[in-house]
């Protein structure tokens, strides 16, 4: 694998995506293996790690984690594999830049804490990574998304999003009857992250399913970083999940863009009562003033017209649902209550019908064909499909189906809709990554017979 060799033209690129005959998973010679390092291997880190070590058309050379627990675990799961161990770099917070020495680096994952994603990804590129998956978000100002771009552009290199609910088996098929014309012509779309994270974000560890009290320092896993952020900031500030189907769904970056946004927030409740209801108004962390409202909803203006509806919902009790409902000219569905209206096919006017037997109709041909292979990997399935789809791009060096611009864009609603709160819910514009190239690109994404 010839990490400089770099397809320079996305737009050909993408064309000769459509051609690529699709090759044999798991067939690669040992003498020919994707070179795989690892950057956090966290709780989703060590998710990634696993989907490597079963493959056999990859080798994980190298990872890279400064807490001994995280590497202690991602040992076991390594000796279990039977596969070689890779070079360790733990020494300090700084270890993966001795990491990205290494020369035969092809693709690199990056799940660690958001704050570290920009300069992981950049160092990566400036190393000479041509495959970098990362996982969401991209950076934390929108001056570090545009910085990823330049610094992709600059390398002639790959940035994927592991935005993993884009290849979600309902939402995979909802894509597929979109670009059918089920919908007909498409108005409105809504989704979020609407996950009660109450337990993870205060988890000391001892709980075997998350809970307690503690953060930061004392705390385990995300406790020991995404909660400061719900501390320090207010806005939208995990949009990917629900914006990155949405995306797909109306060719963000692709023939459409987002235009503007506006963020609203509620109160900030739900984190402190929990403290309170779990330790007692006397723990340290019953004193602290949380800077996110519990649900933060922001509305998104589009080139063609749509309109989106995003919220973010993780602090209160509620079962999980990500809230998506893609409506168009012929009717909608909606995830949470499973169900569907197509006027006219569906059984009465006016009702909603269970939309399973439409999502099996229409189950989307790339889960036709891999969902063998993907049962058993992580949230369902679709875990397998995010990692297949960056290794299967890096294998036969071309573009990944979702790119830096794709990146960017979707990461870039957390500082806009900082902003709009901020401004007093004032309208912000969208920053075009693409510089234009939207108007022109062509989508993509799932449109290959391999991934
Ligand atoms: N797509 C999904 O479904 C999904 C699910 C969970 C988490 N995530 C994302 O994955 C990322 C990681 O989350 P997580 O749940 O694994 O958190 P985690 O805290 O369990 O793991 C992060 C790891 O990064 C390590 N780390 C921190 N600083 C480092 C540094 N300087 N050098 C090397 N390692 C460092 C930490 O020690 C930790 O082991 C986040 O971006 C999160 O949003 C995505």
């Amino acid at each position: 694998m010839n990490r400089k060799n770099f397809i320079k033209n996305s737009s050909i690129a993408a064309t000769s995506i459509a051609l690529m005959p699709s090759t044999n998973l798991f067939s690669r010679s040992n003498s020919n293996l994707l070179k795989m390092a690892v950057i956090g291997v966290g709780l989703r880190g060590q998710d990634h790690l696993e989907l490597l070590l079963i493959r056999n058309d990859v080798e994980v050379v190298a990872i890279c984690d400064i807490d001994d627990q995280m590497i202690a675990s991602s040992k076991e799961t390594i000796i279990k594999s039977g596969k070689k161990m890779p070079q360790i770099f733990s020494s300090d917070k700084y270890a993966w830049k001795k990491m990205l020495e290494i020369k035969e680096i092809d693709a690199i994952i990056i799940a660690t804490p958001w704050e570290w994603h920009k300069e992981m990804v950049i160092g990566s590129l400036e190393a000479g990574i041509k495959y970098v998956g990362c996982e969401v978000v991209l950076g934390i100002t929108l001056q570090d998304h545009w910085d990823v771009v330049k610094a992709a552009e600059k390398c002639k290199a790959n940035v994927m999003m592991l935005e993993n609910v884009c290849y979600r088996r309902d939402v995979m098929a909802v894509l597929n009857m979109v670009r059918q014309g089920l919908f007909g012509e498409i108005i409105h779309l809504q989704g979020g992250y609407q996950h009660d994270l109450r337990e993870v974000k205060f988890n000391d560890g001892i709980h075997p399913y998350g809970g307690g009290c503690e953060i930061n320092q004392k705390g385990y896993s995300e406790a020991k970083w995404r909660t400061e952020h719900t501390i320090r900031r207010n806005g939208d500030v995990y949009p990917t999940h629900g914006i990155g189907p949405i995306a797909n769904y109306i060719n963000i970056n692709r023939g459409n863009r987002f235009t503007n946004l506006c963020s609203f927030s509620s109160k900030s409740r739900g984190l402190h009562k929990h403290v309170l209801k779990t330790c007692g108004e006397n723990h340290p962390n019953a004193k602290i003033n949380f800077k996110l409202g519990d649900v933060v909803t922001t509305s998104i203006g589009c080139a063609n017209g749509e309109t989106i509806l995003l919220q973010h919902d993780t602090s209160l009790p509620r079962p999980y649902s990500l809230g998506f409902r893609v409506q168009g000219t012929e009717g909608l569905w909606m995830d949470v209550n499973k169900a569907i209206y197509i006027e006219g096919k569906s059984p009465k006017p006016h009702q909603w019908e269970n939309a399973q037997s439409w999502l099996d109709k229409y189950d989307h041909p790339l889960w036709v064909r891999w969902s063998k292979e993907a049962a058993g990997s992580g949230h369902g399935g679709m875990d397998f499909y995010v990692i297949h789809a960056f290794i299967e791009s890096a294998k036969q060096n071309i573009p990944t189906p979702l790119d830096v611009y794709d990146a960017a864009t979707w990461s870039a609603i957390t500082p806009l809709s900082e902003q709009s709160i901020i401004m007093g819910n004032e309208t912000v514009d969208f920053p075009d990554f693409t510089a234009g190239q939207w108007i022109y690109r062509k989508p993509v994404f799932a449109l290959n017979d391999n991934f």
